[in-house]
């Protein structure tokens, strides 16, 4: 455990509306990382390495993408125990988001409902965030969330994840293309058939250019909806298997309210995540694993609140987890629980 437990900070954090908890905690971990005061959160991490997409994983449990949106704080996040830290999603320039307020805590729920809408200082401020990380040398794995900007219209969103890709590509160990955020609007009709095929073939073309200039082949994966009807989802995994991508990240939130009905907030427009999201997200990843096969990288999210949450996506298939909305509701113990279950699931079969 932790020097501080959550369980003393989170009722303060609660007192607040969430986006100012979050802030603040954003701006305590960037004042506290790197310095002494780490101690006080920072977390013994598992040991469980694993290959995937030519990386060198060291455990199965890492942070998903949105909560570090400008990449400000990778090493006071990495010092929770993630074996692998998401930050993003970027925009190639700044915009401020949808109006406030715009997240939302379902307690009865253990989920929340955010509209942010892609707030980020863009790409050029990030990706000086990022060099000022040490994360990465110390054999972790850091991914770069790539996204397109609001007032960017979906016709040209390809020339958007361009330039993100263009600019994380060097910083990376591997880019997300996010598409599947319900806060951007239309942004998850690049999940459709003929626009999927387009975006993946400049995204995938591009990487050939990059990896000749920079001698290295970073890996792409695409993080896609829990929404999707099956055949939609098949069309999917074909896509992924044909343009050679390297790997789904499955799944983002969910605009489904079936759970939250009645609730306190639980009609907020935006994205939900959280418990609900759990099996939504590990039906995505069941059919993902059948149709790509055994060997496909697959990075399961949505809904790992405990233990036995994130052995349920390995169990569907995934290869590793992340987690968001778990760390707001349970805090940094989450993680060493997660990964040392995921270890032992592992080490049983
Ligand atoms: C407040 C909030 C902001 C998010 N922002 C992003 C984002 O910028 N990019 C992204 O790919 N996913 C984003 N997500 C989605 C999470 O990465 C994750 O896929 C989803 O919340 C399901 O996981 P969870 O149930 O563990 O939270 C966000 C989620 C939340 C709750």
């Amino acid at each position: 455990m932790s020097l501080l437990p959550y369980s003393l900070a989170r009722p303060f954090l609660f007192g607040l509306d969430p986006e100012t908890a979050h802030d603040l905690t954003m701006q305590s971990l960037a004042r506290m990382q790197g310095t002494p005061l780490q101690w006080a959160y920072c977390s013994e991490m598992v040991d469980d390495p694993i290959e995937l997409a030519g990386l060198k994983f060291p455990n199965r449990v890492g942070l998903a993408a949105g909560l570090d949106k400008n990449a400000r704080c990778i090493d006071g996040l990495g010092a929770m125990g993630f074996g692998f830290v998401e930050v993003g999603t970027v925009t190639p320039r700044p915009q401020p988001g949808n109006p406030k307020p715009r997240m939302f805590r379902l307690p009865q729920a253990n989920a929340l409902i955010n509209r942010l809408g892609f707030n980020n200082d863009g790409l050029d401020a990030f990706i000086a965030n990022v060099k000022r990380s040490q994360f990465r040398g110390k054999g972790r794995i850091l991914g770069l969330n790539i996204g397109k900007n609001a007032t960017t219209p979906i016709e040209n969103a390809t020339s958007d994840y361009l330039v993100g890709l263009d600019g994380v590509y060097p910083h990376a160990d591997y880019v997300t293309v996010n598409i599947s955020s319900p806060n951007t609007s239309n942004l998850r009709s690049l999940q459709g058939d003929e626009a999927l095929d387009a975006l993946l073939g400049a995204i995938v073309a591009r990487r050939e250019a990059l990896a000749v200039q920079h001698g290295r082949r970073v890996p792409i994966f695409l993080k896609i909806a829990p929404d999707l009807e099956p055949a939609q989802i098949d069309v999917i995994a074909s896509a992924l298997l044909r343009h050679r991508m390297d790997g789904v990240v499955a799944t983002n939130t969910t605009i489904s309210r079936d759970a939250v009905k009645g609730m306190p907030h639980g009609e907020e427009p935006g994205g939900l995540s959280g418990a609900p999201v759990l099996q939504a997200s590990n039906r995505v990843i069941r059919q993902l694993r059948a149709k790509l096969g055994k060997d496909f990288p697959i990075i399961g999210v949505g809904g790992v609140m405990s233990a036995q949450d994130a052995v349920s996506k390995i169990e569907a298939g995934a290869d590793v987890v992340q987690i968001y909305t778990g760390l707001i509701y349970r805090g940094p113990d989450l993680v060493r629980e997660a990964a040392r279950a995921i270890k032992a699931l592992r080490a049983a079969r």
